[in-house]
């Protein structure tokens, strides 16, 4: 674990540097006692203040649910492996709507904890937690989740189906129905063990583990090994044909879809095949894909939209068309967005104008329209230009600015840097920030290293003013 002693040395030199330097630091007197303090109670997007905390970071989510379809209730128990990054007496989790919690352990001992606001959960453990040592948190809880109903952002959260219930947790749901730092800057790897009546089946990100009835009751086991985002979490609870295939390189390929929904003969292996194919063919573009099983979940879920749920995208049936270049958006999205996630909401813009290129490039390869028709078509049609693509602004992380313009900035930069330059780039950027945060700033900086350029005015002017670029 990074250096639990660290602010001990900095005191050391601080106080002592001047006079006695070496024979100080092993004096034990130098030793100063921890400071306790409360870990912060939002992670510091200005987006979303209250979302994520502060002073800690979580390696690990072990969620245990069973789902109750006579009365929608869940009844859990989440445990969350973590680490503290400064001397902590107090943190949060976010947790929000009507759950209720019976328990609530902090290395395995009862802990005090209140809720406050919407949606933070203020946990003060038995004694203060040193900076650098690992501590488990164990929350059970039980109740009806609720969905969030964002009046810009839509619905998200625990979302109740005809036959169960869809978690979509972007941007700001994952809190409805497990305790979580809900900041995108905080990955972490998940088991998911969920139990419901015999005959329902149950799907999450991630790789399944044995599956066992016992007195009606089905348990599934999901587990994502590679760190994920918590908006990135899914899970989907209902009656579903799964397919099971392969991609390249014996990839597992799960998909799904709803049985209510599943009324073309041989849908089901249409949707598994052209997953696959196109794994494949972003794979050459954007190098190896970064998880350990892809597929997808085509459900009757109402949201309206589809959404990246990491390794394995959910397709909601009413956004209609589930072709190849919405598949083509959400599994470009396994690199970007979801391999690289944006540690600010103010730069989504990398992951929805990279998505949105995958569906131009797809156009391109697949349906022999050339990027830059795309383009061209998409400049001349666009009516507003109004909105900064790297800080649309809380209520407009989902418009067509951040999807279109981002993309547009994208094929921009091609036809200014070339494409054997932009190519390295499509592959390059998500290999070097593998499972990691970027930002914006990082972007554009890797760009200029890769081209020896100044690309100053251009990023300026596609990505960071408003107004409709010259070309
Ligand atoms: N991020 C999703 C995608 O592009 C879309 C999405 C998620 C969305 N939530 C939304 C679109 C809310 C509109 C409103 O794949
Ligand atoms: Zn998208």
């Amino acid at each position: 674990m990074r250096g639990a002693n660290r602010s001990r040395g900095r005191l050391v030199v601080i106080s002592c540097a001047l006079s006695v330097g070496l024979l100080a630091a092993t004096s034990p007197a130098a030793e100063a006692a921890p400071r306790y303090s409360p870990g912060a109670p939002g992670a510091g997007d200005p987006y979303f203040p209250d979302m994520g905390n502060g002073g800690y970071d979580v390696g690990h989510y072990d969620i245990r649910l069973a789902y109750h379809p006579e009365t929608q209730a869940i009844d859990a128990t989440t445990t969350i492996l973590a680490t503290a990054t400064q001397d902590l007496s107090r943190f949060d989790l976010d947790f929000q709507g009507p759950l209720t919690i019976s328990k609530l352990t902090v290395n395995g001992r009862t802990a005090a904890f209140t809720r406050s606001g919407a949606q933070e959960l203020v946990i003060t453990p038995p004694s203060g937690l040193r900076k650098g040592s690992p501590f488990v948190v164990s929350v059970s809880y039980a109740g009806v989740p609720q969905q969030i109903d964002d009046p810009a952002l839509g619905v998200s959260g625990w979302v109740a189906t005809k036959d169960g219930a869809v978690a979509l947790n972007q941007p700001i749901g994952a809190a409805t129905y497990y305790p979580v730092n809900d900041t995108p800057d905080d990955k972490a790897t998940y088991t998911q063990t969920i139990t419901v009546p015999a005959g329902l089946t149950v799907l999450a990100n991630g790789e399944p583990g044995p599956t066992t009835t016992r007195d009606h009751q089905t348990t599934f086991r999901w587990s994502m090994n590679r760190p994920m985002a918590s908006e990135l979490a899914m899970l989907a609870i209902g009656d579903y044909h799964v397919t099971r295939g392969v991609a390249a390189g014996g990839l597992p390929n799960i998909t799904a879809i709803g049985k209510s929904i599943d009324t073309k003969p041989g849908q089901g292996k249409v949707f598994n095949d052209t997953t696959a194919q196109i794994i494949q063919w972003e794979s050459s573009v954007y190098g190896p894909y970064p998880f350990d099983s892809t597929g997808g979940i085509l459900a009757d879920v109402g949201v309206g939209y589809a959404l990246e749920t990491q390794s394995r995208p959910v397709y909601d049936q009413k956004t209609s068309r589930v072709d190849g270049d919405l598949l083509a958006h959400e599994l470009g999205h396994q690199w970007f967005g979801d391999s690289l996630t944006p540690a600010r909401w103010s730069d989504i813009w990398l992951n929805e104008g990279f998505a949105t290129y995958s569906e131009w490039l797809y156009q391109e390869k697949f349906a022999g329209v050339p990027v830059q028709q795309t383009f061209a078509k998409t400049y001349a049609e666009e009516k507003d230009w109004s909105g900064k693509v790297a800080d649309p602004g809380r209520d407009h992380i989902f418009d067509d600015l951040v999807y279109n313009r981002g993309a547009m900035a994208l094929q921009a930069l091609r036809v200014k840097i070339g494409d054997r330059d932009f190519f390295r780039l499509l592959s390059l950027w998500p290999s070097t920030q593998r499972y990691g945060n970027v930002s914006t700033r990082q972007f554009t900086e890797f760009v200029e290293r890769l081209t020896h350029r100044d690309l100053g005015s251009f990023f300026r002017t596609w990505l960071y003013q408003p107004g409709k670029p010259a070309l």
